[in-house]
């Protein structure tokens, strides 16, 4: 596949994967997700590559999905056909789940903004290392939708319950060291260290036990099974086209600076 909104690096055992619109911040669009499974699933033929790192180019890791996209693709009425709309919502899972099927280790690079479906992309990560300065912020509800792609298992996964529910429901930025104190990341560093700290725990995992390594991470995955995440997140899709079709004309998704009405 040719990525238009990826770059993959390959160094040694390491391998790159680059969010890269960064004139966008990384917004994600249909196109992003649909490139972020490829490179994944393309990830799992290379054995030579026990470690990939997700990163951002330009000043943020993601802004979340993008807002420039019309979510009258979503939505009934919209004149796209029943299995397009279909197809569509069930994109960010899709992406998702490629990230976590994927066998080598996966590290979350994060820096500058890190909002909705950015949250989400680096949940779906084993590890997140974020510079300090990075700032995290699901404001979903806030812009009158539900929080989809298959977040919500992923962050009670991470964070329990009753965190999940307060970063969801109250859609307050918080910053990397609170993100490290709650577990949303492993570490946060010092902005200047954190490229010098992914390659250290990029070059550690690679120099792991390969078989050991793999058996652990199939352990991991098979957890993230046995959580419901399939259930859950098959719906998430729906929820996303029922919402923005509750009432297209008042969504705010178009304008990055309104909020619902309601
Ligand atoms: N979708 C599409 N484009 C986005 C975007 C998004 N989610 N977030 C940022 N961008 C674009 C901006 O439109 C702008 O593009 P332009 O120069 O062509 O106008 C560019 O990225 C830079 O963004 P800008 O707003 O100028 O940067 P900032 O530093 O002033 O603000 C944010 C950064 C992240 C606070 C702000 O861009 C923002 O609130 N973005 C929306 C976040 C959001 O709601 N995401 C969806 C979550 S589900």
């Amino acid at each position: 596949m040719t990525y238009e909104t990826l770059t993959l690096e390959h160094d040694g055992p390491v391998t790159r994967v680059w969010l890269d619109r960064p004139d966008k911040l990384n917004a994600i669009n249909p196109r992003a997700l649909e490139e972020i499974a490829a490179a994944f699933d393309e990830l799992q033929h290379r054995f030579d590559t026990p470690v990939v790192v997700l990163g951002g180019r330009g000043r943020a890791f993601c802004a979340g999905a993008d807002r420039g996209e019309p979510p009258g693709r979503l939505a009934r009425g919209s004149g796209a056909a029943p299995r397009e709309r279909r197809w569509t919502s069930q994109l960010g899972r899709r992406a998702l789940e490629a990230i976590e099927r994927c066998e080598a280790i996966t590290i979350a690079r994060l820096h500058g903004h890190v909002i909705g479906g950015g949250v989400v992309l680096a949940l779906a990560c084993d590890l997140r290392v974020a510079a300090q300065g990075a700032s995290f912020w699901i404001p979903e509800v806030d812009l009158g939708i539900p929080l989809t792609w298959g977040a919500v298992p992923r962050l009670i996964r991470e964070l329990g319950p009753a965190k999940a529910k307060e970063l969801i429901l109250l859609c307050d930025r918080i910053d990397a060291d609170t993100a490290a104190t709650i577990g949303l990341v492993n570490r946060a560093v010092p902005a200047d260290c954190l490229d010098a700290e992914v390659d250290a725990w990029a070059k550690r995992l690679a120099e792991k036990p390969p078989w050991a390594v793999h058996m652990t991470k199939s352990q991991f995955q098979a957890y993230g099974r046995s959580a419901a995440l399939g259930d859950v997140t098959a719906m998430d899709g729906d929820l996303l086209s029922a919402a923005t079709s509750e009432d297209p004309g008042r969504f705010a998704w178009g304008n990055r600076n309104a909020r619902r009405s309601e």
